[in-house]
């Protein structure tokens, strides 16, 4: 199957997206319309499985009835308080996540990844701060590939000049090295500054790729030795999508602080900053806020995400249909040789484009989606795989037989 191009109607609204948003996306040139579990159609009837879960966030596919419930029925109620008052579904959804945490004792609601990121990074300062540490000494280390979101702290923590140019000047105190590299972690605190250390146990927008095996222990031995906190971004790698409800457990290395967002609110934005002991009373009255952190709307929703993302079934169907997929896409190599490498862990999978589509990820992506099939990229050279987390095997079939096809047109 391949898509004819849009209708006069579709092209009238893709017009009006060229003409209107500012121009910092290239959104495919189709108009999603409606969602059903891991199946997408857009408005001009055409159907897409969808392998994108809107860049791992979907993680109960689309028009989950259980979600839907829970948003209808607060809509009904109360929309919004502000923190000025308190009302119960963020409540609750403190005390679950803590619960759930392992390690947690407290937890910051905000709106989405990078508020996230940002409330942590100022979390630290304040730490310090209040350890006496002068502000030279409170440096954050973060790793080469890593993201960690687009507010002017997280873009200068996110390692990738490309992100971070024309924006100077940048907030100082980050340093960066390696990721996967333990030496070179050891000499970037070796001068006994660095007062944290913020690292995703699988990265994802650089690329699809998980930390070594003891990297994460060895980070944790790193900053007890310089009395730093360990920080985890499992705003993407989190909330099951690795096969265990935190990424971290794979590695069973607990952080200080850990950022999540993306799954928590299964399409709902919310964000969460959980902190463990250490630095859960850095924060007083005053500290940090927000307006919307929090909302009642989106506290519902993740309530019955949490929920539903921590049950052993949903996570023995990530690593199952993570299996499903990494034959699959073993069995187009057999015959098409594209990929060097398919790395990641559960369903968070990246292929690694070979000569000569080194680069060309885009053009894939854009044949994908005529062949019916919504996927994304990590990167210029790799293909990345976030489904909803409970993908069905005639889903996860038939995208892989729309991704055979498409691919098929590139030999
Ligand atoms: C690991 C990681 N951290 C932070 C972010 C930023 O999140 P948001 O786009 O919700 O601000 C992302 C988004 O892709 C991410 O993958």
């Amino acid at each position: 199957m391949t898509t004819s191009p849009v209708s006069a109607e579709s092209a009238a609204l893709l017009a009006r997206a060229d003409r209107y948003y500012m121009p910092v996306y290239q959104p495919r040139r189709i108009v999603l319309e409606r969602g059903q579990g891991s199946r997408v159609w857009d408005s001009d009837g055409r159907d897409y499985v969808d392998f994108s879960a809107g860049i791992a966030v979907n993680a109960l596919g689309h028009a989950d009835p259980e979600l839907l419930k829970a948003l209808q029925s607060q809509a009904s109620k109360l929309w919004h308080t502000s923190n000025v008052f308190v009302s119960e579904p963020p409540l609750r959804l403190a005390e679950e996540l803590v619960e759930a945490s392992g390690f947690a004792e407290r937890v910051y609601l905000c709106n989405s990844g990078t508020e996230a990121n940002e409330a942590a990074i100022k979390l630290v300062r304040k730490w310090a701060a209040d350890a006496g540490r002068p502000p030279e000494r409170r440096v954050i280390l973060t790793f080469h590939g890593s993201f960690h979101g687009r507010t002017l702290a997280a873009v200068t923590a996110t390692a990738q000049p490309k992100y971070q140019q024309g924006y100077e000047p940048l907030p100082g105190g980050f340093r960066y090295c390696a990721y996967n590299d333990l030496a070179a972690a050891a000499a970037a605190m070796a001068a006994g500054d660095v007062a944290a250390v913020l690292v995703e146990p699988v990265q994802g927008e650089g690329g699809v790729v998980p930390a070594a095996d003891g990297f994460l222990a060895g980070l944790r031995a790193l900053c007890a030795q310089h009395e730093a906190l360990l920080i985890y971004d499992e705003i993407q790698c989190g909330m099951g999508r690795s096969g265990k409800l935190w990424a971290w457990q794979n590695d069973g290395v607990a952080p200080d602080v850990l950022c999540v967002a993306k799954a928590l609110g299964a399409g709902f934005p919310i964000g969460a900053m959980l902190v463990g002991a250490r630095a859960a009373h850095a924060w007083q009255f005053g500290a940090h806020g927000t307006t919307f952190g929090g909302n009642p709307l989106a506290a519902a929703v993740a309530r019955v995400a949490l929920r539903r993302l921590a049950q052993p079934e949903l996570l023995a169907n990530v690593m199952r249909q993570s299996l499903a997929l990494r034959q699959g896409l073993a069995e187009i190599n057999r015959r098409l040789s594209l990929f060097e490498q398919v790395r990641g862990r559960g369903l968070m999978l990246g292929a690694v484009l070979n000569e000569p589509w080194r680069g060309k990820a885009g053009v894939v992506l854009e044949r994908a989606t005529e062949h019916g099939l919504l996927l994304l990229q990590a990167g210029p050279d790799v293909l990345r795989f976030v489904p909803a987390l409970n993908i069905c095997d005639d889903d996860l079939a038939s995208g892989l037989q729309r991704l055979s096809a498409a691919l098929q047109t590139l030999t």
